[in-house]
């Protein structure tokens, strides 16, 4: 039986839309309580110890296969720090396309209002998450992971054009798979102290951006179109393929020796990692799923990413 909501409704929670100045000003108030400056928060200089992994080995895209039995311990320590440097790195990439779908999203807006405010706290947030995220790389000897010269093409056309839903739509694919995942490394004793400080950080500012950018596919949603509906569930679902598929770059495999094509077929297979990633996005699909964003063909779209 359909439900007959009240007239502006939420449907994804179900409740009275929130105020977007309300919460943006709730928001600043957050943020101005407890924010952090990773280069001054974090201790660069601490040793990086030689036995602790760089992420959960449940976390690793290998952890479960042929390919990681073979490794001894030190090269799944050596092969986690990359993986976790790749993810960062990623999340590097797609902070600076987030950043640019904010600051268009408010440009021209009147930076009294809370909104544009609270916009430019976010990206100052993003800007101090780069640079701590590219520090991490450095001092655990890592490159600068990053993504492919053709998605980094794509990368900048979509950040020029996206608005409405689907720009925020895509900044919480990202926010909610990183956020479950650096969950399980900030309390995870088996990991390296770096890792965990870095994640705590990033979990505790993003949890603000990840709210805002529920409110606003709430919200925005249901002004669209039934065409534009169905390009932006065909725009979102094609970003969370994309995240989905390129965390972890496969040069990261070659630090530890093994072929970055063989390694890579390997993890696309495994089943326990992209069990994770499903769990990881349950709650983000769920959110989608009610608001409308997920449904039609774009459910098949989901699914071929494995997400469903
Ligand atoms: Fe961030
Ligand atoms: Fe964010």
């Amino acid at each position: 039986m359909t439900t007959i909501l009240p007239s502006g409704t939420n449907r994804a929670t179900n409740k009275a839309p929130v105020d977007r100045q309300a919460l943006s000003t709730r928001l600043l108030g957050s943020a101005a309580k407890k924010s952090y400056d990773p280069v001054v928060d974090i201790d660069w200089s601490a040793p990086v110890p030689e036995d602790l992994y760089g992420l959960s080995p449940e976390w690793s895209t290998l952890y479960g296969t042929p390919l990681w039995d073979r490794l001894d311990h030190s090269e799944r320590v050596t092969l986690t720090i990359h993986e976790y440097c790749s993810i960062s790195g990623i999340g590097i990439w797609f902070e600076h396309l987030l950043m640019q779908l904010v600051l268009r999203d408010i440009y021209g807006d009147d930076p009294a209002q809370p909104h544009v405010q609270w916009a430019l706290t976010e990206i100052a947030d993003e800007c101090r998450h780069s640079v701590m995220f590219a520090r991490t790389a450095q001092t655990f000897g890592a490159p600068s992971y990053g993504p492919p010269p053709a998605l980094l093409k794509l990368g900048k056309a979509y950040a020029a054009r996206a608005d409405g839903p689907a720009a925020y739509a895509a900044i919480l694919v990202a926010e909610e798979i990183l956020d479950i995942f650096q969950r399980d490394l900030m309390k995870d004793e088996r990991v390296q102290p770096l890792t965990r400080a870095t994640s705590q950080i990033h979990v505790v500012e993003e949890a603000r951006h990840m709210r805002f950018a529920r409110e606003e596919v709430a919200r925005r949603t249901p002004e669209l179109s039934s065409w534009q509906l169905r390009k932006h569930r065909t725009l979102v679902a094609a970003c969370a393929a994309i995240v989905a598929e390129n965390l972890v770059q496969p040069q990261v495999y070659a630090a530890v020796g093994l072929d970055p094509e063989e390694a890579r077929a390997a993890a696309r297979g495994n089943e326990h990692y992209n069990a994770r990633l499903r769990d990881a996005s349950a709650g983000l699909v769920s959110f989608l799923r009610d608001v409308g964003l997920i449904a039609g063909q774009s459910e098949r779209l989901w699914k071929r990413a494995g997400l469903l």
